[in-house]
């Protein structure tokens, strides 16, 4: 399987053919998302919520997100991954940001970042694909300014969308070469797969985007605390591991493990 590159994520755009993507924060599930030849891994920030046991995003560290995007390039070698900018790293100077993002290649050696924000990043995201590195823009909902959107909600409803499909063109005229969209009306996803020529890769943001994105916890089952409305569980793995662990126990307790077979002669 040869690793897509940002070029082909728009072939796949014009042909029509759909961009798979989940998220991954270690070497078995990266190991298990190239086995299943999806196009693309994000190692997103929400490892802070899915696998870290925060509620929020903001406190996730450039350190953090390294540690993790090297077990998932390991695990997944010959599929795109794309390393999540935590929240602060790039927005106190160009400078910060290109540092930061550069960081991101050379270290933890994913193959392009993503970052959120429309029309006040842009500038930063030209400063980042002029340093050489590939940028993924996210916008509509963007869990680390969630308490400015006044919580987990539908954004660019109404009046709104205007505002959202106008930092999509900005991110796109900055040389964004995909765009992650979250939350927003399927009708606006739509409308701003169709205005860019660079693809939407949805997340909560309807049936007509260019690809779709979930959070691997979200669609298996192993994140209990909240699933959001867009999210299918394609698999309820948690009832599945408890049953295993109680099993476990009770054949520790009882003597019926280890067995014969599991023991050295
Ligand atoms: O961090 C993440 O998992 C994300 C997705 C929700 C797109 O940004």
């Amino acid at each position: 399987m040869a690793k897509i590159t940002t070029q082909k994520t728009q072939e796949m755009k014009e042909k029509g053919e759909k961009i798979t993507m989940v998220t991954a924060y270690d070497y078995p599930t990266a190991y298990l998302v190239e086995k299943a030849c999806l196009d693309m891994i994000l190692v997103g920030d929400s490892l802070m919520m899915a696998v870290l046991g925060d509620n929020s995003t903001v406190a996730c560290t450039m350190d953090q997100m390294i540690h993790h995007i090297k077990p998932v390039v390991l695990g997944a070698p010959n599929t795109h991954i794309v390393g999540d900018m935590p929240f602060g790293s790039y927005n106190v100077s160009k400078e910060q940001a290109i540092t930061n993002a550069s960081r991101m290649l050379k270290e933890g050696r994913c193959d392009s970042i993503k970052l959120e924000g429309g029309r006040e990043v842009a500038e930063t995201v030209k400063a980042i694909v002029d340093a050489g590195v590939p940028v993924m823009g996210h916008i509509g909902l963007t869990p680390q300014t969630v308490s400015k959107l006044g919580g987990f909600k539908i954004q660019g409803k109404g009046d709104a969308a205007g505002d959202v499909l106008k930092d999509a063109l900005a991110l796109e005229a900055a040389g964004a070469y995909s765009i992650v969209l979250e939350c927003i009306p399927e009708s606006l996803g739509k409308l701003i797969t169709e205005k860019l020529s660079i693809p939407t890769i949805g997340i909560g943001g309807g049936r007509y985007t260019d690809g779709q994105v979930l959070v691997f916890h979200d669609m298996m089952g192993l994140f209990e605390r909240f699933t959001p409305k867009f999210v299918k569980q394609y698999i309820n793995l948690s009832p599945e591991i408890v049953t295993a662990l109680e099993t476990y126990k009770e054949e520790v307790k009882s003597g019926a493990f280890p067995e014969e077979k599991h023991t050295f002669k």
